[in-house]
């Protein structure tokens, strides 16, 4: 197995990618901290790996707000004494909307859950992982974190940003111990498009012109999480992994 008993926490754990990796990272060994905003999702995720012979706990926090997150990191550290790998997965989509038509209101939440959220889980088990010497953390960032017509514009700006944390994380730990990556998806089937309840035209049609994705499983983004917190990627640190089927190859 690639992740005996290493203790993983997963946020947006109760469906679609980071489901898929809590699964996946628990039948590879690891102690799974299934993270969400919905304690429904999180008993469902929780359930099925104890039930597929894993070790699972499932914590509910919303990863906007800093003390959610502190109590996430808190309750894990009781629960299993550390945590070795961070999976910031949980994020949300902003139906396309141009920067000309965003709210103020609509920026900070999608800024909140995408950006903050990663900085705060990144900042809390920084001081745990420092004293270890050793941790990995995996940010799920997006295409629209590499190219600009792949979301709306807080989407995209957050996504850009969580990149820029992923490298200055990566350049400043890597030194001690402490890898730090991206994972770039291109479109992945999941839950994620039933909240694209009202698209913006004028950001549909920007998007309409980077041409049709090849859609993806969540299952196939977990093995490239799992390749980037095993000891497999020991010599990668910094890096953006793009997983979109060669949507951004032409
Ligand atoms: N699906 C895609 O095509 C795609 C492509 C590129 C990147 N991504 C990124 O991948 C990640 C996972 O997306 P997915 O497609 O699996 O989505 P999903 O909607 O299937 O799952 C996301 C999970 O995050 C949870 N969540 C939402 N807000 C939260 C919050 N504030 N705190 C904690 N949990 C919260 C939801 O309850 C849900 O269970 C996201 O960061 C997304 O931006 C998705």
């Amino acid at each position: 197995m690639r992740l005996s008993d290493k203790v993983v926490i997963v946020t947006g754990a109760g469906s679609g990618m980071g489901r898929a990796i809590a699964e996946l990272f628990a039948k590879e060994g690891a102690k799974v901290v299934a993270s969400d905003i919905s304690e429904e999702r999180i008993n469902e995720v929780s359930t099925s790996i104890k039930e597929a012979g894993g070790e699972a706990l499932g914590i509910l926090a919303n990863v906007a707000k800093e003390s959610d997150v502190q109590q996430l990191i808190d309750r894990t550290v009781q629960a299993y004494g550390t945590v070795d790998i961070l999976v910031n997965n949980a994020g949300i989509m902003d139906n396309f909307i141009p920067v000309g038509e965003v709210t103020h209101e609509h920026w900070e939440r999608v800024l909140g859950v995408n950006l903050n959220g990663p900085m705060y889980a990144s900042r809390a088990v920084l001081k745990i992982m420092l004293e270890k010497g050793k941790g990995v953390i995996i940010n799920n960032a997006s295409v629209g974190g590499l190219f600009g017509a792949r979301g709306g514009a807080a989407y995209v700006a957050s996504k850009h940003a969580l990149i820029g944390l992923t490298k200055n994380t990566a350049a400043v730990y890597g030194s001690k111990g402490i890898r730090t990556n991206a994972i770039a998806p291109g479109g992945v089937n999941t839950a994620i498009s039933g909240t694209i309840t009202a698209p913006n035209q004028l950001g549909m049609e920007a998007i309409g012109r980077a041409g049709s994705a090849p859609m993806g499983e969540a299952q196939e983004i977990a093995y490239a999480a799992l390749f980037l917190a095993s000891d497999e990627s020991s010599f990668v640190n910094g890096v953006v992994l793009t997983a979109d089927g060669g949507w951004t190859a032409h």
